[in-house]
């Protein structure tokens, strides 16, 4: 048979009920924190990731789906979001009225990476940025949006890295400093970094070698050189972060993949997941967005990665099971199923959840499927309730059985059961 493409996965039933939780917690703490949401296309023009990740990165050298349509023009399946969504604030002019904007966008991104466990070819991303502030509140509260999240989703292993990358006024200087540093060391780095030291020397810092740890445990820190503005800057965000409580721990080593990024760099780690540490990532970009042809604007935002943060879940506490339905109908007879399938579906319209069994069974079999759907109530019908105008209807928990007359069934029944659903929920 064909199979799934290496690298990417099926989200089977079992595990999508833990996207639809993220998911749904995750729209509604942006509501709270005032963001909306933009659903950006899949692909795009390759010049916008080249452009703004950059040619040097891993992303952009090795990782890109990117063919030519069938006009020829080269077009890339996303790697990360934030790109595309600079491209619509600035085409849509989101910053006209109020450059001030704050955007979320949960999907699908694709980087052909080696497939190991945590990471996939295909994978999805929950992403927010935020347009038009420079002010540390920003950089605060996207930090504090995502421990919200961790929170509530009540994932404790996990702390958050943070670090300042400088700005154009003096990253170059540190760049120069820790270039010369590590020239002294070329031999000992290893062969990705000795290439990483000509093009990027910045990412030899994140190097997980133990040789490159060790020469760079000693490299010149990037604080020491930044300038009196980006240190006030810093030195705001963690005070802010101290006020709010959140917790966080300096990384100077935290250099990030993509080069877009100015000053603030954060990333959520865990230790649960083996290589594959970095659950979210994210900072600061205040010029992304003039380097692609918009208004001077600051911005900063994160992105999560879903099948990673949902590992996690998987590891770290007990969900419930999935609920079970409002109603089974047990129906005996082929009168009584087509009695039993308008039932089904008038119910179903009307928001309660029912399952039949739409061929001949025992009884004793059908009560065996109404509880592998964990029903609250089972109806039965059979010829001789169906000639005295009369149904079952089984409390499942309890074992109490009622008759119910057939007329008004769905409208009785539609009262029973969601007065039933209240007294459960409450
Ligand atoms: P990133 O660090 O490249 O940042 O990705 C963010 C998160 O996506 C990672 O921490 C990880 O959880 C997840 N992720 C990345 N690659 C994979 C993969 N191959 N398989 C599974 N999960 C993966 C960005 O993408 C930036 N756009 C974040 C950002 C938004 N910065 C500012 N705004």
């Amino acid at each position: 048979m064909i199979q799934l493409i290496k690298g990417f996965k099926d989200i089977l039933p079992d595990e999508s009920r833990y996207w639809r939780e993220v998911e749904t917690l995750a729209a509604e703490i942006f509501d709270h924190f005032g963001f909306a949401e933009l659903r950006p296309p899949i692909l795009e023009k390759t010049g916008l990731f080249e452009k703004s990740i950059g040619q040097g990165t891993d992303i952009v050298e090795k990782e890109m789906y990117t063919f030519s349509d069938r006009k020829g023009d080269l077009v890339t399946l996303r790697p990360e979001a934030t790109a595309c969504v600079v491209r619509a604030y600035i085409q849509h002019q989101l910053y006209a009225a109020n450059p001030y904007r704050k955007l979320y966008t949960i999907g699908p991104m694709f980087r052909r990476e080696r497939p190991q466990k945590g990471r996939y070819r295909q994978f999805h991303q929950i992403n927010a940025e935020v347009f038009g502030i420079k002010a540390p509140y920003i950089d605060a509260q996207l930090i504090l949006l995502v421990s919200t999240l961790f929170n509530r989703l009540r994932i404790d292993d996990v702390s958050v890295h943070l670090n300042s990358l400088g700005c154009g006024q003096c990253r170059p200087g540190f760049k120069k400093e820790l270039s010369a540093f590590l020239e002294h060391h070329r031999d000992t780095l290893c062969n990705d970094c000795r290439q990483r030291l000509d093009r990027n020397p910045l990412r030899v810092l994140d190097c997980k070698m133990e040789s490159c740890r060790q020469v760079t445990s000693n490299a010149p820190s990037i604080a020491a050189c930044l300038c009196p503005d980006c240190q006030d800057h810093f030195a705001a965000v963690r005070t802010l972060l101290d006020e709010l409580k959140v917790d966080y721990q300096l990384d100077s080593r935290l250099v990030r993949g993509l080069d877009y990024y100015t000053r603030t760099t954060f990333e959520v780690q865990t230790g649960s997941l083996g290589a594959q540490n970095a659950i979210a990532g994210g900072g600061r970009y205040d010029e992304l967005v003039k380097l692609l042809g918009g208004p001077d604007q600051p911005a900063a935002g994160f992105a999560i990665g879903c099948e990673r943060l949902i590992e996690l879940m998987k590891q770290q506490n007990d969900r419930p099971d999935a609920p079970g339905i409002d109603l089974f109908i047990a129906a005996l007879g082929e009168e009584s199923r087509k009695k039993a399938f308008s039932w089904l579906s008038n119910l179903q319209i009307s928001g309660i959840s029912t399952e039949m069994s739409f061929e001949e069974r025992s009884l004793k079999s059908q009560m065996k499927q109404a509880d592998k759907f964990k029903a609250a109530s089972t109806l039965i019908i059979g010829e001789t309730e169906l000639a005295g105008g009369k149904v079952i209807l089984r409390n499942m928990q309890t074992k109490d059985q009622e008759e119910l007359p057939i007329d008004n069934l769905v409208e009785h029944l539609r009262n029973a059961l969601s007065d039933k659903r209240k007294e459960v929920s409450s």
